[in-house]
């Protein structure tokens, strides 16, 4: 048998395209949570340079149209609290500067009652600027008083990289976990692909039964061409079987007609080699007879061992049959048969598929045996089952050959002259397989051929 091209394998590429998946998911939950914490650390960071601002506005008093402002402790303090971070600040009334760092850039956009926040460099550090501002009296009139606080960014960038190294072990860690689950996934995904070839790889060769076992709707199309094939390969061996069956048949009784009528001629005739050519031709009938008896019991073996049915046999008073149908041959050929019946054995099986290998092995000894010679029958009960032995005295199996022999139309050396096909040992074989025996044939050590079949217990 060819072994079938492979081209890809369907877990390994569920294996990629579900950790490919996964990668990616990694990625992106590192820049979410990255994200997420940038925000939320600028969120705090500007709600707390809103609050300083707007108290330093808040402590602005107009006296006279003049503007004080009276620095409020925690307006700064509030900044240093959060981290070793420099702050600053400037107070303009508009235009003009009033307190704090002269050069430091407002953010722009802020309104009476909405901060406005910008993100810049002052004196060569990073810094987060929050505006505020609000209407004064003055003696110039209402004019807008606007406040920045600054705050250097060097710890908190320290923080986000903390939070950056927290974000890729958390994406390292879901992927680690995907990989773990995408092993069990692509495992799981393809276990009904797994199941489905131990079933039909255990079935017995002529099992050609449809899967009945459920599978996932993926498979269904796989598994009803797989079912139809079987189907339509049970059908054609049915037909050939019929076939045959039908062809030994039809075959059978024209020969048994002209064998009748060249056996009249051979004794109504007087030339000796008339009589000799009619001797050979009714030999060749014999052999094309019995080819199409064998070959009719043999498609009957095969159809029965497809539906091998499960009785009890009684292996002693079955034996006992076969052998008182063989008497008459014996004793017309002078062999002494004989059957031993040690133990009482009953056997699970198709007790027809039994008598007809039974009765090939007797055919054979009987035949091949010559007059005078004997048979014996022997049943036995071993530890494990049980055991039929088939043995003559007569000249034995030819034991170059004996491997081959029990292949389809395969005959000895002896079996030169006497009427036979090469199937009997065939049709025992298979019939002792499908009981879950098997055959062992070989020569007695004081001659003449010895068959034993062993047979598992009922
Ligand atoms: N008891 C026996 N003694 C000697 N040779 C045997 C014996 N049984 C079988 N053989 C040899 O084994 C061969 C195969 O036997 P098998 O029964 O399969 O075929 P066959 O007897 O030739 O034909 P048939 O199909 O008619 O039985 C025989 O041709 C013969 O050479
Ligand atoms: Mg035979």
């Amino acid at each position: 048998m060819t072994d079938p091209l492979v081209k890809g394998s369907i877990r390994r590429r569920l294996l990629l395209s579900l950790l490919a998946g996964a990668a990616i998911l990694a990625i992106v939950v590192y820049f979410v949570v990255q994200s997420v914490a940038r925000q939320v650390a600028q969120e705090s960071q500007d709600n707390i340079l809103t609050a300083s601002a707007q108290s330093i506005l808040e402590s602005a008093r107009s006296f006279g149209g003049q503007i004080n402002v009276d620095l409020p402790y925690s307006a700064l303090s509030m900044l240093d609290s959060v981290s070793d971070e420099r702050a600053f600040y400037s107070i303009h009334l508009e235009d003009e500067f009033l307190s704090g760092y002269p050069d430091l850039p407002a953010a722009p956009g802020a309104l009476a009652g909405s901060p406005a926040f910008r993100s810049t460099e002052f004196l060569g550090e990073d810094v987060r600027i929050a505006s505020v501002r609000r209407s004064v009296s003055t003696d110039m009139g209402r004019r807008f008083l606007q406040v920045s606080v600054a705050q250097t960014l060097s710890g908190q960038k320290l923080t986000l990289a903390r939070f950056s190294r927290t974000a890729m072990g958390i994406g390292a860690g879901f992927f680690l976990l995907s990989m773990l689950l995408a092993a069990i996934v692509a495992r799981s995904t393809i276990r009904p692909l797994h199941r489905l070839t131990a079933s039909v790889s255990r079935r017995g060769p002529n099992d050609l039964r449809p899967v009945a076992a459920p599978v996932p709707s993926e498979m269904v199309p796989l598994v009803s061409s797989l079912n139809t094939f079987m189907n339509r390969l049970q059908k054609s061996l049915t037909r050939s079987e019929d076939f045959i069956a039908e062809a030994a048949h039809r075959v059978r009784t024209p020969l048994a007609i002209v064998r009748t009528k060249a056996e009249i001629i051979q004794r109504q005739a007087d030339d000796p080699e008339i009589k000799v050519a009619l001797g050979e031709m009714i030999h060749a009938v014999d052999d094309s007879s019995r080819t199409a008896g064998q070959l009719l019991d043999h498609a009957m073996v095969t159809f029965r061992l497809d539906n091998l049915s499960s009785e009890d046999i009684n292996l002693a008073q079955l034996t006992h049959d076969v052998v008182e149908r063989a008497r008459p041959m014996s004793e017309l050929k002078e062999i002494d048969l004989d059957t031993t019946i040690l133990d009482d054995t009953t056997l699970h099986g198709d007790p027809i598929l039994m008598q007809n290998a039974l009765h090939n092995l007797l055919d054979n000894a009987l035949k091949y045996a010559p007059p005078g010679a004997s048979v014996d029958v022997a049943v036995t009960r071993t530890p494990d089952g049980a055991r039929i032995c088939i043995r003559d005295t007569g000249p034995g199996f030819p034991t170059g050959e004996l491997p081959s022999l029990p292949d389809r139309f395969i005959r000895g050396d002896n079996a030169k002259g006497i009427v036979g096909s090469g199937l009997g040992l065939t049709i025992v074989k298979e019939v002792v397989e499908a009981h879950g025996g098997r055959m062992e044939t070989g020569n007695n050590p004081g001659g003449g051929a010895c068959v034993t079949l062993h047979f598992p217990s009922a």
